[in-house]
């Protein structure tokens, strides 16, 4: 009787160990920028939903932002066009614009909100375009219909919260003219972060964390300043350098922690901000 017994006590326990995070974090905001797994896979987003209802259940606010670029390729592959980028970011003509929006708004978001629905979580699907959410001047330069944040907008956000429900954004902007532009979604998950005045932003993605030396499985680093990741920039490639210039940007800005978790980790989320073990990448002050 008193094996069990420790053991229905040692899951009472976990709760437990949740309420000063719980505490801690209750009726603050926690972006979450998905990436990776959660969107390629069905069972990953399926626990990472469950983790979000549990985080939004507790009183904290989630608001989901989500890229999707692997799948963007994918379509415009099919389409017949060759995915180019530069620096990390992509090269968006306008037909590459048209499957960006098709991608993101069409296929990646809904499917974002079902697995939520789904985990009991009333989710809303919204691009950056409405209630000119995520406003966007055009880069200079080749990248074609692709923005800079300039603005962001929160008072559809906010409301959406107020009244009970989730966001779900995913990063198509608007710019003056009211036309659409592909922003780079580490980007607007940072701007939108700091807009709401976050307490965490979270960056769900395909590697387990930073790494000083990408291929050194050693070198992977747990905790890191914002100072410190600066100076790392500009030997970062590919996908890490828009979500460390972005997670550099949001500490800078006033969001207290930024993490860099791997998505295919089983409630990377709940280990993150509930317990003391963290995984992946911190990134502080
Ligand atoms: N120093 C580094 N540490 C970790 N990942 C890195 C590093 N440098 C480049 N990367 C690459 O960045 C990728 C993550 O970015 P990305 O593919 O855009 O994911 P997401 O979909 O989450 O935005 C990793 O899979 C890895 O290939
Ligand atoms: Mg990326």
């Amino acid at each position: 009787v008193s094996a069990p017994l420790a053991e229905l006590s040692a899951k009472a326990d976990v709760l437990v160990e949740a309420l000063p995070y719980i505490r801690t974090y209750r009726g603050r905001t926690v972006v979450v920028k998905v990436g990776g797994a959660p969107l390629e896979d069905d069972s990953h987003a399926a626990v990472m939903a469950r983790d979000i209802a549990l985080l939004t259940m507790v009183g904290l606010k989630v608001v989901v932002v989500h890229g999707g670029g692997p799948q963007v390729s994918q379509a415009m592959k099919v389409a017949g066009i060759e995915p180019r980028f530069i620096e990390g970011l992509r090269v968006t003509d306008d037909a590459s614009m048209e499957i960006v929006q098709q991608v993101l708004a069409g296929s990646i978001n809904p499917r974002l909100v079902s697995h939520l629905g789904a985990a009991g979580v009333g989710a809303v699907g919204l691009t950056g375009m409405d209630g000119r959410t995520v406003v966007a001047t055009k880069s200079p330069g080749e990248l074609g219909r692709v923005g800079t944040v300039s603005r962001v907008h929160t008072a559809l956000l906010e409301s959406t919260m107020t009244a009970g429900f989730t966001p779900v954004l995913s990063t198509v902007a608007v710019d003056r003219d009211g036309g659409s532009l592909n922003v780079n979604a580490d980007a607007v998950a940072c701007a939108v972060a700091v807009a709401l005045g976050a307490a965490k932003l979270v960056f769900l993605t395909n590697v387990d964390g930073l790494y000083r030396d990408l291929g050194d499985e050693g070198s992977l680093i747990s905790e890191i300043t914002a100072g410190d990741l600066r100076s790392m920039l500009e030997g970062l490639s590919s996908g890490m350098r828009p979500k460390a210039t972005a997670a550099v940007e949001a500490v800078a800005s006033g969001v207290e922690k930024v993490h860099i978790l791997d998505g295919r980790v089983r409630h990377a989320l709940l280990l993150e901000i509930f317990t003391d073990s963290g995984v992946g990448t911190q990134v502080i002050r």
